[in-house]
């Protein structure tokens, strides 16, 4: 990639994407593009190929899509599956008509089997069931993955995917019925301080394991891999290190200040075990992330408690 070369962030507002704008700002990329939702719907295929036959883009982030926890996952479940199917089918589908030199699809952790060996490799993608809560969600990101795949096959398309873990940082979601694990326990622990509560309730038995990486390693991850890489499989980002919900929680109310207690609500599920990755293949390509838990957490929480009023709208 050259500074001066065009490219389009998908999804420039989200956490993933308004991440990779800022790296890419920082490294001295001047050319890039985005639109917002209601300036384009990436749902809108006439509007989309319209968008790229004008831009002419020479390289796409698709970090664009519908986005969520295990309840919002579960109660939208065509929704997840529309969206994000639709979005991924117009801009790979545009990218190819309108030549882009090199696209790179977001996919998801939590699209591997809900009992994927551990830690799950590239490999274990489509090797058993999914978890049935975000099962919409994980069968229109695979789809993603195979279009970027079956493109490459059929037209020799430069399109790749990367398969991030749970994410955090700036722009995260943090409404109370729609956020993943993380940033819903920064607000809980937050509120609770604030309240002066005695106790703050989790979901679950608090020993489902899961890794965490802070959103502007990922960035970094997506520009090194676009830079890097060109084959055909997907490329794990992680950290390669895990953690109990329970240890996360503790690990979030330190950093919050809040005095009360823990406690878990058993009879709430826990979902998937464990979800750790096995990051030895981008290790090879010459990645690895900066940011610790402990910084990332809380880095967090200040942009947390500085921006609250843009983030808390429900
Ligand atoms: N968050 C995580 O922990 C995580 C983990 C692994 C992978 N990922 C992947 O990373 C990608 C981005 O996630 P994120 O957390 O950054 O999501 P996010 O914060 O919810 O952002 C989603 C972005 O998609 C855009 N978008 C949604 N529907 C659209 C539509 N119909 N037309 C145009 N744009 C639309 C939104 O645009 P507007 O703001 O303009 O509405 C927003 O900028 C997703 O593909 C996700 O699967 C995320």
């Amino acid at each position: 990639m050259n500074f001066e070369d065009k490219i389009y962030v998908a999804g420039h507002k989200g956490m993933v994407g308004s991440a990779i704008c800022r790296r890419l700002a920082l490294l001295g990329f001047h050319n890039v593009i985005t639109k917002t939702s209601s300036e384009l719907d990436l749902r809108n295929q006439n509007k989309t190929d319209i968008f790229f036959k004008n831009e002419k883009p020479k390289y796409v982030f698709l970090a664009a899509g519908k986005v969520g926890g295990i309840e919002a996952n579960n109660n939208y479940r065509a929704e997840f599956i529309y969206d994000n199917l639709m979005i991924q089918n117009n801009i790979i589908h545009s990218s190819h008509l309108n030549r882009v030199k090199k696209l790179l699809f977001l996919g998801s952790s939590c699209i591997y089997p809900k009992h994927a060996n551990q830690p799950i490799k590239e490999s274990e993608l489509l090797t058993g069931v999914l978890e049935p809560t975000n099962e919409p969600y994980a069968i229109a990101k695979i789809a993603g993955i195979k279009m970027c795949e079956a493109y490459k096959d059929q037209y020799g398309n430069n399109f790749i995917s990367v398969m991030p873990t749970n994410l955090y940082g700036p722009n995260d979601n943090y409404d109370s019925s729609n956020s993943h694990v993380l940033p819903a326990l920064i607000r809980k622990f937050h509120e609770a301080k604030t309240e002066n509560l005695s106790e703050v309730e989790i979901w679950g038995s608090g020993n489902p394991r899961r890794e965490f990486l802070h959103v502007e390693d990922l960035a970094t991850a997506c520009i090194h891999i676009m830079k890097v890489y060109d084959k055909k499989e997907t490329v794990n980002v992680g950290t390669g290190i895990d953690i109990t919900i329970k240890e996360l929680a503790i690990m979030i109310k330190h950093v919050s200040g809040y005095k009360g207690e823990i406690v878990f609500n058993t009879e709430k599920p826990d979902g998937t075990p464990r979800k750790w990755l096995d990051i030895s293949k981008i290790s090879k390509l010459g990645w690895s992330p900066k940011i610790s838990l402990k910084d990332g957490l809380e880095k967090t929480y200040a942009d947390f408690v500085q921006h609250k009023a843009k983030y808390i709208v429900s």
